[in-house]
C-alpha cells in the first residue's frame, strides 16, 4: 500500500539499514545473510532473468561494488564442451553513499528443453558452473509467485523465501508481482531483499514487477526506479520512454504481460505511462496465439479503502481498474493477477459489460515479507478472501493448453483457495 510519508516503523527500519551499514564498514559483512559465492568472488547476487523467449535465451545478471577487469559469462553445453565466452555490460550507479556495478549478460540461440552451464569470469578467475534449463515448447508452465516482499526485517522474507522454494523445488521461474523492497533507492534495502533470495534464482529466472515502492527515494518522495532497472535487464518493449518498465513473455502455453501500475505516480516525472502501454498491450495480445493470456501488475483493481487519486474515492473499483479493465475485456485476458494490498481475494470473473461475454479471474494476493495490514472487505466482489489481519501466503501457477490452475498457499503450509480454469 502507499506510504509516501514516513510510518512509525521508519525508525525501526532506518535502525535496521544503520545495523546493516555498520557490520559492512566495520568488516562484519559476514554476519549480514549469505549469498551464493559472496565472500570468494568480488561480486554477489548471481540471478537469471526472464526473457521474451526463455525457450530460446536467458539474461544473466550479478553485482558488485568495484569493477573487475575482464568480466564476463562462459557457457557450454555439455560439461566436456570448450566454453562459449559472452561479453558483460554493466550499469553503473552511485546512490545512498555506495557505487554499484550491475552486469549482465545474454545467452541466445539455446534449445527449447536443453540445459547448458554458465559461470562468471573476472581477473583470468573462474566462478563456479551453474546449470539453467530451458522449457520445452509443448512444456506445461510451473511456476511460483510472491508479493509486496518489503520488509523492515529481511530475515522474514528469508525465511518466507527457504520455505516456499523447498515446497516447489521445481518451479520453472520466481515472479514477484512489487514491492520487492520497502526503499527503491536504498541499498541496504535492495542488498538485503538479494541476500534473502540467496541460490533461489541461480537455477531458475526471475520475473520482476515494478510497485509503488520501487519509485520511492531515500527521501520517501517519489522517484524513478534508478535500482529496479540497474537491477533487471529485462525483455525490450520497444518503448524509449519506459524501457523495462512493463514487458511481457512466454512460458509453455501462457503468455505473460507485465504491466505497469505506476502511471498516477510517474505522472510529474515522466509522463504517457498508460498510453504508451494500452497501445501495447493491444499490440502484443494481438500477436500472441497461446491459449493462456495471464496480466501479473502490482496495484489491484479494487480500492479496498486505498484513497483513488483519480476517482477521489476510498472504494468501488480503483483508478487501475477503471484504466485497464475495459482493455482486459476486450483482448481475452484470461487471469489477472494483482498485490499491493497485502491480503488474499479471489473475485471470480469481473465483465465491465461492454466488449466481451466475460472478463478475466481477478485475484488479489500477498504479502510475502513483514508488513501487514488490516483490509477491509468489499462484499460486491470478493468471493474468496482470507481472515485479518492477513498471514504470509502466495500463489502457484500450473498450466496445460487445456487447463490452468492457480493455487493460493498461506507460507506456514495451509492451504487457502484453488482456482481452475478450462479451455
Ligand atoms: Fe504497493
Amino acid at each position: 500500500m502507499c506510504k509516501p510519508i514516513p510510518s512509525p516503523c521508519c525508525s525501526r527500519r532506518r535502525f535496521l539499514a544503520f545495523c546493516g551499514t555498520a557490520l559492512a564498514w566495520l568488516g562484519l559483512g559476514r554476519y549480514l545473510p549469505a549469498t551464493a559465492e559472496a565472500g570468494q568472488n568480488s561480486w554477489q547476487f548471481l540471478r537469471q532473468i526472464i526473457t521474451h523467449d526463455p525457450a530460446t535465451s536467458r539474461t544473466i545478471m550479478w553485482q558488485s561494488h568495484s569493477l573487475p577487469q575482464d568480466t564476463h559469462l562462459e557457457y557450454r553445453l555439455r560439461a566436456d564442451a570448450a566454453p562459449q565466452r559472452v561479453d558483460a555490460g554493466y550499469e553503473y550507479l552511485a546512490l545512498d553513499g555506495t557505487v554499484t556495478y550491475t552486469f549482465h549478460a545474454a545467452i541466445t540461440g539455446l534449445q527449447p528443453g536443453q540445459s547448458c552451464q554458465y559461470r562468471i569470469c573476472w581477473e583470468q578467475q573462474a566462478g563456479t558452473w551453474h546449470t539453467l534449463t530451458t522449457p520445452a515448447r509443448d512444456a506445461a508452465c510451473h511456476a511460483v509467485l510472491i508479493n509486496d516482499s518489503q520488509c523492515a526485517d529481511y530475515t522474514v522474507l528469508t525465511r518466507n523465501l527457504r520455505r516456499i522454494m523447498a515446497r516447489h523445488a521445481d518451479a520453472d521461474f520466481l515472479a514477484d508481482l512489487g514491492d520487492l523492497t520497502d526503499n527503491g533507492e536504498s541499498d541496504w534495502h535492495w542488498r538485503s531483499f538479494f541476500a534473502s533470495v540467496g541460490d533461489a534464482l541461480v537455477q531458475r529466472p526471475f520475473v520482476p514487477v515494478m510497485g509503488n515502492h520501487e519509485c520511492y527515494g531515500l527521501n520517501w518522495q517519489m522517484c524513478l526506479p534508478s535500482r529496479y532497472l540497474a537491477g533487471f535487464a529485462l525483455p525490450a518493449n520497444g518503448s524509449q520512454r519506459f524501457p523495462g518498465y512493463y514487458y511481457d513473455f512466454n512460458w509453455g502455453p501462457v503468455h505473460f504481460i507485465v504491466l505497469n501500475t505506476q502511471m498516477l505516480e510517474l505522472s510529474d516525472l515522466r509522463p504517457g505511462l498508460l498510453t504508451e502501454q494500452l497501445a501495447w498491450l493491444k499490440r502484443v495480445r494481438a500477436q500472441s496465439q497461446l491459449p493462456w493470456q495471464v496480466v501479473l501488475m502490482h496495484k489491484d483493481i479494487i480500492a479496498y479503502g486505498e484513497y483513488q487519486q483519480g476517482t477521489g474515492l476510498t472504494s468501488g473499483i480503483s483508478d487501475v481498474g477503471h484504466a485497464f479493465m475495459t482493455a482486459f475485456d476486450a483482448l481475452g485476458i484470461d487471469l489477472v493477477l494483482t498485490g499491493h494490498m497485502h491480503t488474499y481475494r479471489n473475485r471470480g470473473h469481473i465483465y465491465q459489460g461492454k466488449h466481451a461475454d466475460h472478463g478475466p479471474v481477478y485475484v488479489l494476493y500477498g504479502p510475502s515479507g513483514d508488513q501487514h495490514y488490516e483490509v477491509p472487505a468489499n462484499p460486491d466482489f470478493d468471493v474468496v478472501s482470507c481472515p485479518q489481519p492477513t498471514k504470509d501466503n502466495y500463489v502457484t501457477l500450473s498450466a496445460t493448453p487445456a487447463q490452468l490452475q492457480l493455487q493460493a498457499w498461506y507460507v506456514d503450509g495451509g492451504h487457502l483457495d484453488t482456482i481452475t480454469l478450462q479451455k
